[in-house]
Order: C-alpha cells, then structure tokens, then sequence
C-alpha cells in the first residue's frame, strides 16, 4: 500500500492505511490527539477543524491523501504550552461553555488572523460562520477574537 508522509504538529508521519480514511480519524485514534473533535462528520459544524498548510480544513472530510506532503497543526500544535494569543484571550474572557467546540473555534480563527491580524467584525463573522456552538459563545468568541488582534 502506498506510503503517505506528513508532518503533525512539528513531527513526521507516515500512513500506510486506507487512503479515504478521514484526518480527524488518525488524528485522535493512532496519535491520541484528541483535542480535535468529532461532532457532524459531514463538514458541517466544525468542530474538526484544523490546519493543512496554514487553511482550516474539516478534518471529518478530509481524506489521508489530501495530507500528503502537507504540514497539519492540531489545537495541540497551536501554541507550545496554550500560549497562543487567541487561547490566552479565551482564558482571559472565559470564552468557553462546555467547550466541546472550541479546539475548531480557536484553530478557525488562528487562520483568520494569520490572514487578517485586525478583522472587522464582518470579517469574523464571515470567517467564523462555519464553526456552530450550541451554548451560544459566539459574542465571547468574537471578543476573543479582537482581544487576540490587539
Ligand atoms: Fe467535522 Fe462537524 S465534525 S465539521
């Protein structure tokens, strides 16, 4: 079976398995990183989300051989010790409810400032429109967002 070599959160990898199999599967079943959450399955919420090469992507849909050659960063790979600005400034405003969306809330805006380090509250909520909360956070989301930006 064909190789597939990636990089996760700074480290190589490589995968020999079903190549349709999704990310998010490898992710928290073979690397145990399991701050990245299973919630649709279908790319609707969200709550997958990491990075593939810098862009948020749904890792529920993303298939093993989109990966390859590609750099995947986790929440886990996100700031060495939770020291990201977005994750101090959700500590800080207390963002989370239940929190079981956040690793996707805080990984979809971590691509949003590397693109646009001072969104406009149009720009978060475009960029954010994809990432459901069911507690309904998303008024300290977009804090944090701003907090994060400066
Ligand atoms: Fe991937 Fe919902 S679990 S978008």
């Amino acid at each position: 079976m064909k190789k597939i070599t990636f990089m996760v959160n700074g480290t190589s990898h490589a995968f020999t398995g079903d190549p349709e199999m999704p990310l998010l599967w490898y992710l928290r079943d073979e690397l145990q990183l399991t701050g990245t959450k299973f919630g649709c399955g279908q790319g609707l919420c969200g709550a997958c989300t990491v990075h593939l090469d810098g862009e948020a992507v749904r890792s529920c849909i993303t298939p093993m051989k989109l990966v390859a050659g590609k750099k995947v960063v986790t929440i886990e790979g996100l700031g060495a010790s939770g020291d990201h600005p977005l994750q101090k400034a959700w500590r800080e405003l207390e963002v989370p409810q239940c929190g079981y969306c956040q690793s996707g809330q805080l990984m979809q805006a971590a691509a949003l400032l590397r693109d646009t380090p001072r969104p406009s509250d149009r720009e978060i909520d475009e960029a954010m429109a994809g990432n459901l909360c069911r507690c309904g956070t998303y008024q300290r989301i977009r804090q944090g967002i701003k907090r994060a930006a400066g």
